[in-house]
């Protein structure tokens, strides 16, 4: 009987398959079974390719059988199964696999009558640390995309019901504090009374630099300043706060527009843990001296990251590296992760594998039991394929940025007229969404290994693989059902209940067998946490929609423009796709729009 969920049709055809393959072949301890979606209508909805390297397994053990005879035997130990139609061998011994249409119809009404749910999965507790930018530095670029990125991800993790704990890694700690705290002191002597008003912390840090590189007095004082603070002296503390708060405002409202939630956690937050933690290490006999320097290196003979972490540094303080060995040890043995998931540049990826390497030599992590990952992206680049920054050179400042791509939106709104059928709130919320969500999507949508350049003009266009055109589709399939008529509008419940479902073009089916793809699409994003996936399924979604409602009437109207005939069935195809549809961008972060 056909199962009253969706289902992930590659995990099923590969358990199909995988137990059809041992049954044929019970001396073959791991065969490979390869399921692939077909490229052609004619070979079927999908491929089992695992005759060929069956057959070059066998030879190997002097066992002859053709990659046919292999298809044969595999075919004949295939269990029934109301997902798989017919199958055909082709080639030199191609499994083509037809699903069973009523798998499909029941699918799609499984859709209609619950919404969209995910594949079940072992529920796992996941930290994920993603954004994290530094005090007093600017918030750039590289964290956007570490902050859309790891965003997405989360939503991916708890819509299949993992408990997942959003981490703001932000680097509050380290010396450069004690320099800005003395000079804190100096421009606002009153500061424990009074909150100060810096405005502009980034030329405020760059001040208190020039202090003390040029001031051997201010250098000692800042020096002091560090000692007090990690002590805890409580105006030091409150010195650091202060400064901390006025970042702490920037980021909350670049979070806020962007809809991000993440709980903070910063650097600081480890520094008892850090001292417990080198004080092990040492005695342990983990750490080696070098330069002045103790260092610590991963394992060698895997992939170790070829250099070693730093614990301590010649003047004693700890490092990046060190808050690193924290986190690990705080994530796994305190907060009980299950799966910790680090989202940063790539530029960070040997520090990721020496760390992840370290902490299994010390019996930190066992991998057997926590799943880490290092989800690394590209750098961002202008238009002009250099890094990206302002016409002067400086860092771009990520509020510029968004109110840029306000300003654009509401630019290309106005330029299609769509301001006038409008109302003001109506507009300003056109305006917002699609602004942000076109800068995440453009984002998301590319591989995030890669190099990724920025550009409005491209993330703005209307054509192609982009937030504008996708969100338009999104609400031009909203509004046929809506165009059915009041009549329609309000009976729209008992209709999709009473409705019976009926694919029978060639173009209906296409489009349905693309929607009941989601669970494998989360399915594989969960292997290797690249949301692209998701961004080239909903593309595809818009496509193959443009197909069907090409050539399909759902609402035939006469020459008056008057309805004559709705076909209720493909109106509940409309609907099942914006479902889907819905959810993917809501995974994505993108905000959906009734009118645009
Ligand atoms: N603050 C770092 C940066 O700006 C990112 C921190 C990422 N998280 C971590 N646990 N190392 O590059």
């Amino acid at each position: 009987t056909i199962p009253s969920e969706m289902i992930s049709i590659r995990n099923y055809l590969n358990e199909l398959f995988g137990s059809a393959i041992k049954a044929a072949y019970p001396e073959l301890s791991d065969p490979p079974i390869v399921i692939t979606e077909s490229t052609k209508v004619s070979f079927g909805d999908y491929q089992c390719n695992s005759a060929m390297p069956v057959s070059q397994l066998l030879k190997a053990k002097n066992i002859k059988a053709s990659p046919r005879d292999v298809a044969v035997k595999i075919l004949e130990n295939l269990p029934n199964s109301f997902l798989i139609n017919k199958t055909e061998i082709a080639g030199p011994g191609f499994i083509n696999i037809f699903i069973t249409n009523e798998y499909v119809v029941s699918a799609i009404s499984t859709i209609l009558k619950n919404g969209v749910f995910p594949p079940t999965t072992k529920k796992m507790r996941v930290v994920i640390d993603f954004s994290s930018p530094n005090v007093a530095k600017q918030m750039h670029v590289g964290h956007l995309r570490s902050t859309i990125i790891g965003e997405s991800i989360s939503r991916l993790l708890e819509f299949v019901g993992h408990d997942v704990l959003r981490l703001n890694h932000i680097g509050d700690w380290g010396t450069q504090f004690g320099m800005l705290i003395a000079h804190l002191e100096e421009m606002f002597p009153n500061y424990v009374k009074e909150s100060p008003p810096i405005a502009d912390l980034q030329a405020f840090y760059k001040e208190s630099k020039i202090r003390f590189d040029n001031d051997e007095e201010f250098k000692k004082r800042a020096y002091d300043r560090v000692v007090k603070l990690q002590s805890g002296e409580s105006n030091s503390r409150k010195a650091w706060q202060l400064i901390c708060d006025v970042s702490r405002l920037e980021y909350q409202k670049v979070y806020k527009a962007l809809d991000v939630t993440l709980e903070e956690r910063g650097e600081s937050f480890y520094q008892s843990r850090m001292e417990n933690l080198v004080k092990e290490l040492n005695e342990r006999g983990f750490l080696e001296e070098d330069e002045g320097r103790k260092i610590m290196w991963g394992i060698k003979g895997e992939d170790y990251g070829g250099i070693p972490l730093t614990i301590i540094k010649s003047d004693g303080g700890f490092t990046y590296d060190t808050s690193d060995m924290a986190t690990i040890r705080n994530r796994i043995e305190e907060e009980k992760g299950e799966w910790l998931v680090y989202v940063t540049d790539a530029g960070q990826s040997t520090h990721f594998k020496s760390l992840f390497s370290c902490a299994r030599k010390v019996g930190i992590l066992d991998s057997s039991k926590v799943r880490v990952d290092h989800v690394p992206f590209g750098v961002v680049l202008g238009e002009d394929g250099k890094k990206f920054k302002t016409r002067s050179g400086e860092t771009v400042k990520l509020l510029d940025l968004l109110d840029e791509g306000l300003k654009r939106s509401l630019e290309k709104l106005k330029e299609k007229e769509r301001d006038k059928f409008m109302t003001a709130e109506e507009l300003r919320k056109a305006q917002e969404n699609i602004a942000y969500g076109c800068i995440k999507y453009a984002d998301l949508s590319k591989n995030r290994q890669n190099e990724y350049v920025f550009s409005f003009d491209k993330m703005l266009d209307d054509k192609g693989n982009t937030a504008v055109y996708l969100l338009y589709a999104y609400t031009r399939i909203k509004s046929i059902a809506r165009n059915c008529g009041e009549e329609f509008i309000k009976n729209f419940d008992t209709i999709k209940k009473e409705t019976k479902l009926e694919l029978t073009h060639e173009k209906e089916l296409k489009l349905a067998k693309v929607l009941i793809q989601f669970p494998d699409i989360i399915e594989k994003i969960l292997k290797d946490l690249h949301v692209h996936y998701m961004c080239e399924f909903l593309y595809q979604i818009s496509t193959t929609f443009t197909e069907f409602y090409d050539v399909c009437y759902c609402i035939e109207k006469n020459r008056q423009g008057e309805i004559v005939k709705i076909n209720k069935s493909r109106i509940l195809l409309c609907e099942a796709t914006a479902t889907v549809m819905a959810k993917c961008f809501d995974i994505l972060g993108l905000k959906t729009l009734d009118k645009i």
